[in-house]
């Protein structure tokens, strides 16, 4: 234990080590700096994994070691020491059961299944925030009355989901938002007012750099939450406020069903904050309330198109690179299409605002680079629409994913996905679905690795 102690001294850099000694057969030593551990505790057999859901089949009991802290686990015991050697108490959780959950079931990959659990991730998400039978917002354990803006910082998939929450805490709240990539944010010297809300947002709660945002942010002085999908993670702990997203354990490394909860708590929050702010009386309140309950039901018949889908994206698949173009809430929800994309089928995406086509990605257009465009009927219908046109006079292949009654954009070459109409707030939720099954059914066509995309990681615990 010593020699294991001396080592961790020397090294530098982020890890979580389990190391096993020869002739020791009763001994695992453990260690964790930058990257999370958990020690599972259960009958006479002890457990070390990266988080609850790693010894989840084996035991609910679960002690969660602390930055720095390093034990010697026996096959009844454990023994924990902090960064300094000295033996600290960790207690023992109990997590929620989530082996059953962790089975692919009838479907062919851990993505697929969780794209199709989205009603019911939605459903539970809304349901922690909304009150279906009142027609109400639930109070926010914050004050939103006395905040003057909301920070929020994330990476990845989680950072789009912020951006479209961005649309919402603006519009239905009058609550000015800024969102940043955590790596940017962290290192930036940002000038932040006092009345900010810090809001981290993650399907881990783990990865490194939006952990270190909300910590400084906390450090500040700032009034800190976060949105998060693994409730005991390190963000949950670390911020005041715990707005819990309910996915269920996600397995895919490609986010689907964590993404649609964050942006459901998000977009429930900011009806919140509207009504806290007294921007939104109890006729709008309850009308936007009715609208995301509708969602899981719309998400549903947008399941339904996935037949339709898999013919389209045998062109797709031979892509070179895919533009995803969208306007309002859709055009984070754009660039959330572009990374899934790449992601898993590892063919090039960009996403786009609309109309920032003729400022130089129009120069890209040609017979070989398809276009998805994500065009809900609403008042921006009619310039998303003049834009695919633009695309399609260059020759360019056009996917328009829109509700069946919306007009055909004039232009040759233009197909169509359709996707249910929905109510504005409601939209990002549902649209995701056509989009996250065509990166899906694409990478199945050229038969990557779906729910292991090369060079990822779930968990991005490292800078
Ligand atoms: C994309 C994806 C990543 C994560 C990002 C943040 O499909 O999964 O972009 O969204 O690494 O991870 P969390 O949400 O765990 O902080």
């Amino acid at each position: 234990l010593d020699a294991f102690k001396a080592t961790l001294d020397r090294l530098t850099g982020a890890y979580a080590l389990a190391v096993l000694i020869e002739g020791e057969s009763e001994l695992i030593l453990g260690a964790r700096r930058g990257s999370p551990l958990v020690v599972g505790w259960g009958e006479g057999e002890m457990y070390l994994g990266s988080d609850a859901l790693a010894v989840g089949p084996f035991t609910q009991h679960i002690s969660y070691l602390e930055e720095g802290d390093y034990v010697a686990m026996t096959r009844t015991d454990a023994r924990i020491f902090n960064a300094a050697g000295v033996p600290a108490e960790r207690a023992i959780v109990k997590v929620a059961a989530s082996s059953a959950l962790v089975e692919k079931g009838e479907y062919r990959h851990f993505m697929e299944k969780e794209i199709h659990e989205q009603p019911d991730s939605v459903q539970h998400t809304l349901s922690e925030y909304l009150d279906l039978v009142s027609a109400k917002a639930k109070p926010a354990v914050v004050d939103f009355a006395a905040i003057d803006r909301i920070q929020i910082i994330a990476c990845g998939t989680a950072f789009y989901a912020g951006q479209i929450g961005r649309y919402a805490f603006e519009k239905y709240a009058d609550l000015p938002c800024d969102v940043e990539i955590a790596s940017e944010f962290r290192y930036r010297d940002p000038a932040l007012s006092k009345g900010t809300l810090a809001v981290a947002v993650s399907q881990s709660g783990e990865t490194a750099d939006t952990l270190a945002g909300l910590s400084w942010c906390k450090a500040q002085g700032l009034k800190t939450a976060a949105v998060v999908n693994v409730h005991t993670s390190s963000m949950a702990r670390e911020a005041e406020i715990l707005w819990p997203t309910h996915a269920g354990p996600e397995i895919g490394v490609a986010s689907t069903k964590a993404f649609t909860a964050q942006v459901a708590a998000l977009l429930s929050l900011a009806i919140a904050a509207g009504v806290a702010r007294g921007k939104i009386d109890a006729a709008k309140e309850a009308e936007l309330v009715k609208a995301l309950f509708e969602a899981p039901r719309l998400i549903s018949e947008a399941l339904r198109m996935d037949a339709p889908i898999r013919n389209l994206v045998q062109d797709l698949a031979k892509a070179r690179d895919v533009l995803f173009l969208g306007r309002g809430p859709m055009y984070p929800l754009a660039m959330e299409g572009a990374l899934k994309l790449k992601e898993i089928s590892y063919i090039h995406a960009e996403g786009y605002a609309a109309g920032e086509l003729k400022h130089g990605p129009i120069a890209l257009i040609d017979e070989y680079t398809p276009t998805i465009a994500l065009a809900p009927m609403d008042d921006l219908f009619e310039k998303t629409s003049s834009n695919l046109q633009e695309v399609a006079a260059r020759g360019g292949p056009v996917i328009m994913i829109a509700p069946e009654n919306a007009p055909d954009p004039h232009g040759a070459g233009i197909r169509r996905v359709h996707a249910p109409d929905a109510h504005p707030i409601a939209t990002p939720l549902v649209y995701a679905v056509p989009m996250q099954l065509v990166s899906y059914y694409t990478a199945v066509q050229k038969g990557t690795d779906v729910d292991q995309p090369r060079n990822l990681a779930k968990s991005v615990t490292v800078e």
